[in-house]
């Protein structure tokens, strides 16, 4: 099979389609060492998967997708030992974890004060969404790279989550390398997310794994009304995202006195009266800046800093994304 044109600002690339063997799996572990980004098949639907240590092939899956905003990612590992390096488990979660993983759920934890996941992945979040997929195609994925794989649904963002490697093709042929082949999705539904990083347990999505199967083995959990997305229905649920406590101060053209500067493009002439200055990609390639932004709007928020500045960045590819999280964050 080959990748069709989608134009729409991603440079076509041709997309194998290869079968979960042994050479299949290698091929994919190789592009994902590289930064590439690999869509590959898991028991819930076929995920659209990077290194989550590297925050440009973090970036990458953003790209490929034309997502709107960057959203908190699943982070997908293949073992608990692999979790607990990245996040807290807490004691009331043990047995869940017990009976339900590998599988299809994912738990929002704590992360660990060392976790190398990049914070795109995480949308500059302190917690981190952890899975242990079941597919054997998937485990086999994970133990050859050896590394946390960032996924969402393989899919454009506004089109429903693939099921089968036919899906993926239609949606992002000539926008990916490679699709690993697994067959039907077994579940066919995204995984139930839960997140446990704080006293109270709170559903977050629902799927496979039920609420009762939980409450049976850890007690009455709170649910979060979301739509099919898993988006929150509230707008004040909207605000479980990374916030910083600086002010921002958005289309800046430079920093003035006792403002920091998040810059965009070359600054030769910019910054002098900055308390700090971080550039999101000194030569404007919005896949960098968006790979950057998290981690400099942490960077930079201070109490000394009476406020960010921030320079415009283009509406265009990416750029609408950083932009979306940049006046969520300024609001
Ligand atoms: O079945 C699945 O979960 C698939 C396969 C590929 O594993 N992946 C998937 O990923 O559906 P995604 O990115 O589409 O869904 C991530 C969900 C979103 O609802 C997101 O808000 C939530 O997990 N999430 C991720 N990190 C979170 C965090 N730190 N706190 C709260 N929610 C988080
Ligand atoms: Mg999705």
């Amino acid at each position: 099979m080959s990748g069709t044109d989608t134009g729409a600002g991603a440079d076509a690339i041709k997309t194998a389609v290869v079968q979960g063997s042994p050479s299949g799996i290698a091929q994919a572990a190789e592009l994902i060492a590289h930064g590439e980004v690999v869509a590959f098949p898991t028991e819930t639907v076929y995920g659209l998967g990077a290194d989550a240590a590297n925050a440009d092939a973090v970036a990458r899956i953003f790209a490929a997708k034309d997502r709107p905003r960057f959203n908190p990612l699943i982070v997908h590992v293949a073992s608990i030992d692999a979790v607990r390096r990245l996040g807290r488990l807490p004691a009331i979660a043990e047995d869940l974890v017990a009976r339900h993983w590998p599988g299809p759920l994912t738990l929002v934890l704590q992360r660990q004060a060392d976790c190398p996941v990049a914070n795109l992945a995480t949308a500059g979040l302190d917690t981190i969404a952890l899975r242990i997929p079941s597919d054997p195609t998937a485990t086999t994925l994970l133990e050859v790279t050896g590394r946390p794989i960032a996924a969402p649904s393989a899919n454009r963002s506004g089109e429903v989550s693939p099921t089968d490697a036919r899906h993926v093709v239609a949606s992002l042929g000539g926008r990916i390398p490679l699709v690993l082949a697994g067959g039907r999705s077994r579940v066919g539904l995204e995984s139930t997310v839960l997140d446990v990083s704080a006293d109270t347990p709170v559903l977050l999505r629902p799927g496979a794994v039920t609420r009762a199967e939980i409450e049976a083995l850890i007690g009455p959990i709170s649910v979060e009304a979301t739509d099919d997305g898993g988006r929150p229905r509230s707008p004040g649920l909207m605000l479980r995202h990374y916030a910083p406590a600086a002010r921002l101060r958005l289309d800046a053209a430079d920093a003035t006195a006792g403002e920091a500067l998040l810059a965009f493009g070359p600054t030769q002439f910019l910054g002098k009266h900055a308390l700090a200055v971080a550039n999101l990609s000194e030569s404007g390639d919005l896949t960098e800046a968006a790979a950057n932004l998290f981690g400099h709007l942490r960077a930079l928020d201070r109490p000394e800093h009476q406020a960010i500045a921030v320079m415009p960045i283009p509406e265009e590819g990416l750029g609408a994304a950083i932009n979306d999280r940049l006046r969520r964050a300024a609001s």
